[in-house]
């Protein structure tokens, strides 16, 4: 963890000043680094699990360490194009120390976090966010065109440190799970399957907010523990406890959100709360009150658009049970994924992942 915001920057390094401004612009502010944090432990706890032979390319711990330099855009030294050269190997970003975690694992996890980035800053642009983390979101720093292109820059470098891994599988899983981020913000822009003026609650209601939510919230971090299996050379069962532990994880995490969305303060939560409904967004609190109370489907049919529609749908949110449903349905998934890893033998990183799990339910930011 102490490497990972040094050689994130490091990855992302431009010779356009401006453009590597806005790169590293949400790499300064402290952030949780929840999924690398994860994606290490992960990496560690299957350590001492069944292995299997696996291909996995000419992966080297060389290769992986190959510094994506911050050249001048203007000189011929494109690190898009890898040169046939060995590049001049700076000081290695895996000092030695831990050798329960690979370097592909080490890099797998800033990968994860490379990609969290490049999506919040294309999610800031969509949302209208003026903040992130307790300060200014790049779009309002920069503008939108600049923050969408330093979005894609960083999911360019994503791909090039993941090509790096020579490992195919791993390359399919973490590509997929960018087309998978894309899918789950475009279900959300509807807030039911079908998208009419006056919709009905239905048990697809609850089944279509869960499927948008392991797309946008679950999917990056199943996947990213799938990988580091993987990585790992990890059996067939430890690689599905991985993911299902990822999967659990990253559906509690998000219905814990969309909670905190109604129940903190923007100055506690470090950006504006309350944001869901002003977005048109109806999450699981709301389409839990739905099913007792038909008023919501007219005000989730317009998209909270209305006179009042925001303060009443509120209202009727805070009324119902629709708050302690929505927790008890995260501590459910939490509970799933501490038991995915049941089998895994007992360390340290274990006891982390478990952790995880119960510092899920019990955030406030
Ligand atoms: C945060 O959600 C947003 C995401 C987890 C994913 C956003 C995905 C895209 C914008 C698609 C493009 C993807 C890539 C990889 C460039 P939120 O708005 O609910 O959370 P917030 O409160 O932190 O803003
Ligand atoms: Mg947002
Ligand atoms: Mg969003």
């Amino acid at each position: 963890m102490k490497f990972l915001a040094g050689n994130m920057r490091q990855l992302l390094g431009s010779g356009h000043p401006a453009l590597d401004t806005v790169a590293k612009y949400y790499t300064k502010a402290e952030g949780k680094h929840v999924r690398p944090l994860i994606v290490l432990l992960m990496s560690r706890a299957t350590a001492r699990t069944p292995k299997t032979t696996r291909y996995n390319g000419q992966q080297s711990a060389e290769s992986i360490d190959n510094p994506i330099s911050p050249i001048s855009i203007l000189s011929d030294n494109n690190p898009e194009l890898p040169s046939t050269k060995s590049p001049t190997k700076t000081e290695s970003s895996y000092p030695a120390g831990d050798s329960e975690v690979l370097p592909s694992q080490r890099r797998l996890a800033e990968i994860t976090e490379l990609i969290h980035t490049a999506s919040l800053l294309h999610d800031d642009v969509i949302d209208h966010s003026v903040s992130r983390r307790g300060s200014p979101s790049a779009n309002l720093e920069f503008g939108n065109k600049m923050a969408v292109l330093g979005g894609d820059f960083l999911l360019s470098r994503a791909s090039v440190a993941l090509a790096r891994l020579r490992d195919p599988e791993v390359t399919e899983l973490l590509s997929t799970v960018i087309a998978n981020l894309v899918e789950g913000e475009f279900m959300q822009l509807k807030n039911t399957a079908r998208d009419e003026k006056n919709p009905v609650w239905t048990e697809d209601t609850i089944s279509y907010y869960l499927q948008k939510t392991y797309l946008k919230s679950a999917s990056l971090i199943s996947k990213s523990c799938r990988a580091a299996a993987l990585l790992g050379s990890s059996d067939k069962r430890t690689v599905e406890a991985a993911y299902a532990y990822g999967k659990n994880l990253g559906l509690a995490f998000q219905l814990v959100d969309d909670m905190l969305d109604y129940t903190i303060s923007t100055q506690e939560l470090g950006k504006p709360a309350g944001a869901d409904l002003e977005l048109g967004l109806a999450t699981a609190p709301l389409l839990f009150a739905w099913k007792n109370n038909p008023e919501l489907g007219g005000l989730v049919g317009r998209k909270f658009a209305g006179e009042g529609d925001v303060t009443r749908a509120r209202d009727l949110v805070i009324q119902s049970n629709g708050i302690e449903q929505t927790r008890a349905l995260a501590e459910e998934y939490a509970s799933r994924a501490i038991a995915a890893i049941s089998a895994f033998p007992e360390s340290d990183a274990k006891e982390g992942l478990i952790e995880m799990a119960i510092k899920t339910l019990k955030r406030r930011k």
